[in-house]
Protein backbone atom coordinates (compact mmCIF):
# COMPACT_ATOMS: atom_id res chain seq x y z
CA UNK A 1 0.00 0.00 0.00
CA UNK A 2 1.75 3.37 -1.07
CA UNK A 3 1.13 7.00 0.81
CA UNK A 4 -1.79 7.51 -1.62
CA UNK A 5 -3.95 4.24 -0.55
CA UNK A 6 -3.77 5.53 2.96
CA UNK A 7 -4.82 8.86 2.07
CA UNK A 8 -7.86 6.93 0.45
CA UNK A 9 -8.44 5.22 3.58
CA UNK A 10 -8.04 8.17 5.97
CA UNK A 11 -10.62 10.13 3.81
CA UNK A 12 -12.92 7.11 3.80
CA UNK A 13 -12.55 6.85 7.83
CA UNK A 14 -13.26 10.47 8.08
CA UNK A 15 -16.75 10.14 5.96
CA UNK A 16 -17.56 6.90 8.13
CA UNK A 17 -17.06 8.33 11.29
CA UNK A 18 -19.44 11.57 10.23
CA UNK A 19 -22.35 8.65 9.20
CA UNK A 20 -21.52 7.11 12.18
CA UNK A 21 -24.43 8.37 13.99
CA UNK A 22 -27.23 7.28 11.14
CA UNK A 23 -26.73 3.82 9.52
CA UNK A 24 -22.92 3.25 8.57
CA UNK A 25 -22.61 -0.59 8.02
CA UNK A 26 -19.63 -2.48 6.56
CA UNK A 27 -21.71 -2.18 3.15
CA UNK A 28 -22.11 1.63 3.13
CA UNK A 29 -18.36 1.93 4.40
CA UNK A 30 -17.57 0.06 0.97
CA UNK A 31 -19.34 2.47 -0.90
CA UNK A 32 -18.08 6.01 0.70
CA UNK A 33 -14.52 3.96 -0.22
CA UNK A 34 -15.29 3.86 -3.91
CA UNK A 35 -17.00 7.57 -3.98
CA UNK A 36 -13.90 8.73 -2.55
CA UNK A 37 -11.67 6.87 -4.46
CA UNK A 38 -12.96 8.15 -7.54
CA UNK A 39 -13.75 11.67 -6.74
CA UNK A 40 -10.09 11.38 -5.52
CA UNK A 41 -8.54 10.63 -9.20
CA UNK A 42 -4.90 10.59 -9.83
CA UNK A 43 -2.85 12.80 -7.45
CA UNK A 44 -0.38 15.14 -8.55
CA UNK A 45 2.81 14.15 -6.84
CA UNK A 46 5.22 11.15 -6.08
CA UNK A 47 3.73 7.96 -7.53
CA UNK A 48 3.19 5.21 -4.38
CA UNK A 49 6.98 4.61 -3.31
CA UNK A 50 7.62 6.96 -6.78
CA UNK A 51 11.63 7.58 -5.05
CA UNK A 52 11.98 3.68 -4.36
CA UNK A 53 12.63 4.87 -0.52
CA UNK A 54 11.22 1.14 -0.09
CA UNK A 55 13.48 -1.46 -1.04
CA UNK A 56 12.97 -5.14 -2.01
CA UNK A 57 13.99 -7.72 1.19
CA UNK A 58 16.74 -8.37 1.43
CA UNK A 59 16.50 -12.15 0.37
CA UNK A 60 15.16 -11.12 -2.82
CA UNK A 61 18.56 -9.05 -3.72
CA UNK A 62 21.66 -10.81 -4.76
CA UNK A 63 24.42 -8.01 -4.32
CA UNK A 64 22.26 -5.04 -5.75
CA UNK A 65 19.97 -7.03 -8.51
CA UNK A 66 16.35 -7.64 -7.87
CA UNK A 67 15.27 -10.88 -7.61
CA UNK A 68 11.73 -11.63 -8.54
CA UNK A 69 9.15 -9.03 -10.11
CA UNK A 70 6.90 -7.39 -7.33
CA UNK A 71 10.32 -7.32 -5.18
CA UNK A 72 9.69 -3.32 -4.90
CA UNK A 73 6.82 -1.78 -2.76
CA UNK A 74 4.12 -0.52 -5.10
CA UNK A 75 6.22 -1.44 -8.87
CA UNK A 76 6.32 -4.27 -10.94
CA UNK A 77 9.77 -5.25 -12.67
CA UNK A 78 11.52 -7.34 -15.55
CA UNK A 79 14.60 -7.85 -17.30
CA UNK A 80 17.55 -6.68 -15.35
CA UNK A 81 17.04 -4.10 -12.65
CA UNK A 82 18.94 -3.02 -9.49
CA UNK A 83 18.56 -1.69 -6.76
CA UNK A 84 21.15 0.93 -6.23
CA UNK A 85 21.94 2.97 -2.82
CA UNK A 86 23.23 6.36 -2.67
CA UNK A 87 27.31 6.46 -2.88
CA UNK A 88 27.56 2.73 -4.80
CA UNK A 89 30.61 2.85 -6.60
CA UNK A 90 30.83 1.85 -10.45
CA UNK A 91 34.12 1.56 -11.21
CA UNK A 92 35.34 4.84 -10.03
CA UNK A 93 31.96 6.75 -10.83
CA UNK A 94 30.64 7.11 -7.82
CA UNK A 95 26.45 6.69 -7.82
CA UNK A 96 24.60 9.61 -6.67
CA UNK A 97 20.88 9.76 -5.96
CA UNK A 98 18.93 12.86 -6.38
CA UNK A 99 16.23 12.28 -3.99
CA UNK A 100 16.39 10.06 -0.71
CA UNK A 101 18.54 7.27 -0.13
CA UNK A 102 17.62 4.58 -2.78
CA UNK A 103 17.29 4.91 -7.16
CA UNK A 104 16.67 1.62 -9.44
CA UNK A 105 18.83 0.78 -12.44
CA UNK A 106 17.34 -0.35 -15.21
CA UNK A 107 19.59 -3.23 -17.71
CA UNK A 108 19.53 -4.56 -20.52
CA UNK A 109 15.41 -4.75 -21.74
CA UNK A 110 14.72 -3.78 -17.83
CA UNK A 111 11.45 -1.90 -17.02
CA UNK A 112 9.41 -1.03 -13.84
CA UNK A 113 5.62 -0.32 -14.51
CA UNK A 114 2.98 0.94 -11.96
CA UNK A 115 -0.88 0.61 -12.47
CA UNK A 116 -2.46 4.10 -11.40
CA UNK A 117 -6.34 3.70 -10.68
CA UNK A 118 -8.63 7.04 -11.37
CA UNK A 119 -7.87 8.13 -14.73
CA UNK A 120 -10.23 9.94 -16.46
CA UNK A 121 -10.93 9.41 -20.12
CA UNK A 122 -9.56 12.27 -22.32
CA UNK A 123 -7.83 13.92 -19.40
CA UNK A 124 -3.84 14.92 -20.02
CA UNK A 125 -1.26 13.62 -17.83
CA UNK A 126 2.43 14.32 -17.67
CA UNK A 127 4.62 11.61 -16.07
CA UNK A 128 8.35 13.18 -14.23
CA UNK A 129 10.89 10.99 -13.40
CA UNK A 130 14.46 11.32 -12.91
CA UNK A 131 17.35 9.87 -14.68
CA UNK A 132 21.33 9.32 -15.15
CA UNK A 133 23.52 7.67 -17.82
CA UNK A 134 25.61 5.55 -15.98
CA UNK A 135 27.57 3.70 -19.29
CA UNK A 136 29.21 5.05 -22.10
CA UNK A 137 27.10 4.65 -24.60
CA UNK A 138 23.98 6.36 -25.84
CA UNK A 139 20.74 5.14 -23.50
CA UNK A 140 17.25 5.41 -24.31
CA UNK A 141 13.59 5.04 -22.35
CA UNK A 142 10.76 4.07 -23.91
CA UNK A 143 8.31 5.37 -21.79
CA UNK A 144 4.60 4.35 -22.16
CA UNK A 145 0.92 5.00 -20.90
CA UNK A 146 -2.35 4.08 -22.27
CA UNK A 147 -1.08 2.56 -25.08
CA UNK A 148 1.09 5.70 -26.04
CA UNK A 149 4.83 5.52 -26.20
CA UNK A 150 7.55 7.25 -26.91
CA UNK A 151 11.53 6.98 -26.71
CA UNK A 152 13.35 9.50 -24.71
CA UNK A 153 17.11 9.66 -25.78
CA UNK A 154 19.62 10.46 -22.59
CA UNK A 155 22.73 11.45 -25.09
CA UNK A 156 23.19 15.17 -23.49
CA UNK A 157 23.63 15.33 -19.88
CA UNK A 158 22.95 18.54 -18.98
CA UNK A 159 22.93 18.82 -15.50
CA UNK A 160 26.10 18.99 -13.47
CA UNK A 161 25.81 16.00 -11.58
CA UNK A 162 24.45 13.90 -14.47
CA UNK A 163 21.11 13.80 -13.16
CA UNK A 164 17.89 15.37 -15.17
CA UNK A 165 14.40 14.73 -14.90
CA UNK A 166 12.32 14.39 -18.12
CA UNK A 167 8.63 14.81 -18.78
CA UNK A 168 6.38 12.88 -21.21
CA UNK A 169 2.57 13.57 -21.46
CA UNK A 170 -0.37 11.70 -22.98
CA UNK A 171 -4.33 11.80 -23.02
CA UNK A 172 -5.70 8.74 -21.26
CA UNK A 173 -7.67 7.04 -23.90
CA UNK A 174 -10.07 5.73 -21.38
CA UNK A 175 -11.52 5.61 -17.63
CA UNK A 176 -9.99 3.82 -14.87
CA UNK A 177 -7.10 2.17 -14.39
CA UNK A 178 -3.78 3.62 -16.40
CA UNK A 179 -0.05 1.59 -16.60
CA UNK A 180 2.98 3.65 -16.75
CA UNK A 181 6.37 1.79 -17.98
CA UNK A 182 9.50 2.54 -18.14
CA UNK A 183 11.89 0.58 -20.21
CA UNK A 184 15.08 0.48 -21.38
CA UNK A 185 15.30 -1.19 -24.54
CA UNK A 186 18.73 -1.73 -25.07
CA UNK A 187 20.75 -4.37 -25.44
CA UNK A 188 24.83 -4.01 -24.21
CA UNK A 189 27.56 -6.52 -23.67
CA UNK A 190 26.97 -5.86 -20.11
CA UNK A 191 23.64 -7.10 -18.85
CA UNK A 192 23.79 -4.16 -15.89
CA UNK A 193 24.53 -1.08 -18.26
CA UNK A 194 21.79 1.27 -18.44
CA UNK A 195 20.18 4.35 -16.46
CA UNK A 196 19.24 5.11 -13.23
CA UNK A 197 15.58 6.37 -12.22
CA UNK A 198 14.56 7.93 -9.18
CA UNK A 199 11.72 10.09 -8.14
CA UNK A 200 8.87 9.14 -10.60
CA UNK A 201 5.99 11.19 -10.12
CA UNK A 202 2.67 12.38 -11.99
CA UNK A 203 0.79 15.34 -12.50
CA UNK A 204 -3.23 16.06 -14.43
CA UNK A 205 -2.73 19.09 -16.95
CA UNK A 206 -5.50 21.77 -17.18
CA UNK A 207 -6.04 22.07 -20.65
CA UNK A 208 -4.78 25.53 -21.91
CA UNK A 209 -7.22 28.09 -22.26
CA UNK A 210 -7.02 31.88 -23.89
CA UNK A 211 -8.58 34.57 -22.10
CA UNK A 212 -9.88 37.87 -23.50
CA UNK A 213 -6.39 39.35 -22.26
CA UNK A 214 -4.20 37.32 -23.79
CA UNK A 215 -4.38 35.28 -27.55
CA UNK A 216 -1.03 32.96 -25.62
CA UNK A 217 -2.19 29.88 -24.14
CA UNK A 218 -0.11 29.16 -20.68
CA UNK A 219 1.59 32.38 -21.55
CA UNK A 220 2.77 32.57 -18.60
CA UNK A 221 4.14 28.97 -17.89
CA UNK A 222 2.44 28.42 -15.05
CA UNK A 223 0.42 25.19 -16.49
CA UNK A 224 3.22 22.07 -17.02
CA UNK A 225 4.72 19.07 -15.57
CA UNK A 226 5.33 18.15 -12.17
CA UNK A 227 8.81 19.33 -10.97
CA UNK A 228 10.72 17.45 -8.28
CA UNK A 229 10.70 19.74 -5.47
CA UNK A 230 14.82 20.00 -4.41
CA UNK A 231 15.75 19.23 -7.57
CA UNK A 232 18.10 22.41 -9.19
CA UNK A 233 17.69 21.40 -12.83
CA UNK A 234 13.93 21.56 -13.57
CA UNK A 235 12.49 19.06 -15.65
CA UNK A 236 13.12 18.81 -20.00
CA UNK A 237 10.73 18.80 -21.97
CA UNK A 238 11.37 17.04 -24.91
CA UNK A 239 11.18 18.11 -28.59
CA UNK A 240 7.51 16.91 -30.34
CA UNK A 241 9.50 14.45 -32.76
CA UNK A 242 9.17 12.19 -29.56
CA UNK A 243 6.23 13.83 -28.08
CA UNK A 244 2.82 13.96 -29.47
CA UNK A 245 1.38 15.21 -26.37
CA UNK A 246 3.43 18.06 -25.19
CA UNK A 247 3.95 18.32 -20.90
CA UNK A 248 3.97 22.18 -21.51
CA UNK A 249 -0.11 22.53 -22.32
CA UNK A 250 -0.22 24.84 -25.87
CA UNK A 251 3.20 24.48 -26.45
CA UNK A 252 5.33 22.48 -29.28
CA UNK A 253 9.16 21.96 -28.22
CA UNK A 254 10.22 22.93 -32.16
CA UNK A 255 13.56 22.02 -32.05
CA UNK A 256 15.94 18.85 -31.71
CA UNK A 257 17.13 19.58 -28.32
CA UNK A 258 14.56 19.72 -25.50
CA UNK A 259 13.56 22.51 -23.39
CA UNK A 260 14.02 23.45 -19.89
CA UNK A 261 11.11 24.13 -17.68
CA UNK A 262 11.97 25.63 -14.75
CA UNK A 263 10.69 26.71 -11.26
CA UNK A 264 11.23 29.72 -9.09
CA UNK A 265 12.51 27.85 -6.39
CA UNK A 266 15.82 27.08 -7.63
CA UNK A 267 16.13 29.74 -10.33
CA UNK A 268 15.05 33.47 -11.06
CA UNK A 269 11.94 34.21 -11.94
CA UNK A 270 10.72 37.53 -12.59
CA UNK A 271 6.70 36.64 -12.07
CA UNK A 272 4.81 33.74 -11.26
CA UNK A 273 6.35 30.65 -10.27
CA UNK A 274 7.52 28.69 -13.93
CA UNK A 275 9.60 29.79 -16.64
CA UNK A 276 10.96 28.12 -19.72
CA UNK A 277 14.72 27.98 -20.42
CA UNK A 278 16.02 27.61 -23.81
CA UNK A 279 19.85 25.41 -24.03
CA UNK A 280 21.55 28.30 -26.24
CA UNK A 281 23.63 26.78 -28.28
CA UNK A 282 21.73 24.22 -29.45
CA UNK A 283 19.16 25.99 -31.18
CA UNK A 284 16.11 25.30 -28.75
CA UNK A 285 12.83 26.75 -29.51
CA UNK A 286 8.99 26.40 -28.17
CA UNK A 287 6.04 27.41 -30.68
CA UNK A 288 2.37 27.73 -30.62
CA UNK A 289 -0.43 28.49 -33.32
CA UNK A 290 -2.21 31.27 -32.16
CA UNK A 291 -6.09 32.75 -33.68
CA UNK A 292 -5.30 36.14 -35.72
CA UNK A 293 -7.47 38.10 -37.83
CA UNK A 294 -5.85 38.71 -41.29
CA UNK A 295 -4.85 41.86 -41.56
CA UNK A 296 -5.39 43.17 -37.91
CA UNK A 297 -2.05 44.36 -35.84
CA UNK A 298 -1.04 42.32 -32.57
CA UNK A 299 1.98 43.01 -30.47
CA UNK A 300 3.76 40.44 -29.32
CA UNK A 301 5.13 41.13 -25.85
CA UNK A 302 7.48 39.18 -23.90
CA UNK A 303 10.17 38.63 -21.13
CA UNK A 304 13.92 37.24 -21.44
CA UNK A 305 16.27 36.38 -19.17
CA UNK A 306 18.84 34.75 -17.61
CA UNK A 307 18.14 32.42 -14.54
CA UNK A 308 20.24 33.26 -12.19
CA UNK A 309 23.05 30.66 -12.07
CA UNK A 310 26.04 32.83 -12.86
CA UNK A 311 25.88 32.74 -16.79
CA UNK A 312 27.92 35.31 -18.10
CA UNK A 313 27.53 37.43 -21.66
CA UNK A 314 25.80 37.99 -24.54
CA UNK A 315 22.59 35.97 -24.63
CA UNK A 316 19.85 36.51 -27.54
CA UNK A 317 16.74 35.35 -28.68
CA UNK A 318 14.80 35.49 -31.81
CA UNK A 319 11.16 35.35 -31.89
CA UNK A 320 8.74 35.28 -34.44
CA UNK A 321 5.07 35.89 -35.39
CA UNK A 322 4.12 34.22 -38.74
CA UNK A 323 6.85 36.04 -41.23
CA UNK A 324 7.36 39.29 -38.92
CA UNK A 325 10.57 38.47 -36.37
CA UNK A 326 13.05 40.10 -33.89
CA UNK A 327 16.12 39.73 -32.33
CA UNK A 328 16.41 40.56 -28.67
CA UNK A 329 19.95 40.79 -27.64
CA UNK A 330 20.10 40.20 -23.57
CA UNK A 331 23.35 41.13 -21.40
CA UNK A 332 23.51 38.56 -18.87
CA UNK A 333 24.73 39.37 -15.53
CA UNK A 334 24.12 35.91 -14.70
CA UNK A 335 22.10 37.60 -11.28
CA UNK A 336 18.63 36.91 -12.28
CA UNK A 337 17.41 39.99 -14.63
CA UNK A 338 15.02 40.39 -17.07
CA UNK A 339 13.94 42.40 -20.05
CA UNK A 340 10.84 43.22 -21.68
CA UNK A 341 10.61 43.05 -25.36
CA UNK A 342 7.56 43.40 -27.63
CA UNK A 343 7.28 42.42 -31.20
CA UNK A 344 4.45 44.26 -33.41
CA UNK A 345 3.02 42.59 -35.93
CA UNK A 346 0.18 42.32 -38.80
CA UNK A 347 -1.50 38.95 -39.22
CA UNK A 348 -1.31 37.49 -42.43
CA UNK A 349 -3.94 34.76 -41.89
CA UNK A 350 -6.31 33.22 -39.71
CA UNK A 351 -3.68 31.33 -37.96
CA UNK A 352 0.11 32.82 -36.67
CA UNK A 353 2.91 30.77 -35.75
CA UNK A 354 4.21 31.94 -32.79
CA UNK A 355 8.12 30.90 -32.69
CA UNK A 356 10.85 31.57 -29.98
CA UNK A 357 14.61 30.48 -29.91
CA UNK A 358 17.72 30.64 -28.63
CA UNK A 359 20.18 32.45 -31.28
CA UNK A 360 23.08 32.53 -29.29
CA UNK A 361 26.28 31.98 -31.37
CA UNK A 362 24.97 31.53 -34.84
CA UNK A 363 23.85 35.19 -35.53
CA UNK A 364 28.15 35.79 -34.87
CA UNK A 365 30.00 36.73 -37.72
CA UNK A 366 33.08 37.58 -35.66
CA UNK A 367 35.87 35.38 -35.49
CA UNK A 368 36.97 36.51 -32.25
CA UNK A 369 33.57 36.81 -30.63
CA UNK A 370 32.63 33.50 -32.30
CA UNK A 371 34.83 31.76 -30.16
CA UNK A 372 34.63 33.89 -27.21
CA UNK A 373 30.84 32.83 -27.61
CA UNK A 374 31.70 28.90 -27.99
CA UNK A 375 34.30 28.91 -25.19
CA UNK A 376 31.35 30.38 -22.84
CA UNK A 377 28.94 27.48 -24.19
CA UNK A 378 31.74 24.50 -23.86
CA UNK A 379 32.16 25.93 -19.47
CA UNK A 380 28.93 26.21 -19.38
CA UNK A 381 27.08 23.51 -21.20
CA UNK A 382 26.87 21.16 -18.05
CA UNK A 383 25.27 24.04 -16.00
CA UNK A 384 22.93 24.68 -18.11
CA UNK A 385 22.47 28.32 -17.72
CA UNK A 386 20.22 30.28 -20.17
CA UNK A 387 17.51 32.60 -21.46
CA UNK A 388 14.27 31.88 -20.47
CA UNK A 389 11.10 33.33 -21.31
CA UNK A 390 7.76 34.17 -19.23
CA UNK A 391 4.79 35.80 -19.22
CA UNK A 392 3.72 36.19 -23.30
CA UNK A 393 0.69 37.72 -24.02
CA UNK A 394 -0.36 38.96 -27.70
C1 LIG B 1 7.94 1.06 -26.45
O1 LIG B 1 7.01 0.39 -25.63
C2 LIG B 1 5.77 0.14 -26.25
C3 LIG B 1 4.82 -0.43 -25.22
O2 LIG B 1 5.43 -1.30 -24.33
C4 LIG B 1 5.96 -0.76 -27.45
O3 LIG B 1 4.73 -0.98 -28.10
C5 LIG B 1 6.93 -0.09 -28.41
O4 LIG B 1 7.20 -0.96 -29.49
C6 LIG B 1 8.23 0.23 -27.70
N1 LIG B 1 9.09 0.96 -28.60
C7 LIG B 1 10.38 0.70 -28.71
C8 LIG B 1 11.12 1.47 -29.73
O5 LIG B 1 10.95 -0.15 -28.02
Amino acid sequence: MGPRAELRCDCCLDRSKMGRSSMAGPAMLLLLCTVCRLALGITDGLLPNGNFERGPAPSQLRGTRVLGSSAIPSWRTSGFVQYIPSGKKQGDMLLVVPEGAHAVRLGNEASIRQRLRGAARGARYSLTFSAARTCAQAEQLNVSASGQSGLLAMQTMYSSNGWDSYARAWVADAAGEVEVVIHNPGVTEDPACGPLIDSVAIKTLNPPRRTNRNLVKNGDFEEGPYIIPGTKWGVLIPSRVVDDHSPLPGWMVESLKAVRYVDGGSAAVPRGRRAVELLAGTESAVAQVIRTVPGRRYALSFTVGDAGNACRGQLAVEAHAGRESARVAYESAGSGGARRAVLPFRAASARTLLVFFSSFYSTRSDDMRFSYASNLYNSLKNESVYIFFWKFAV
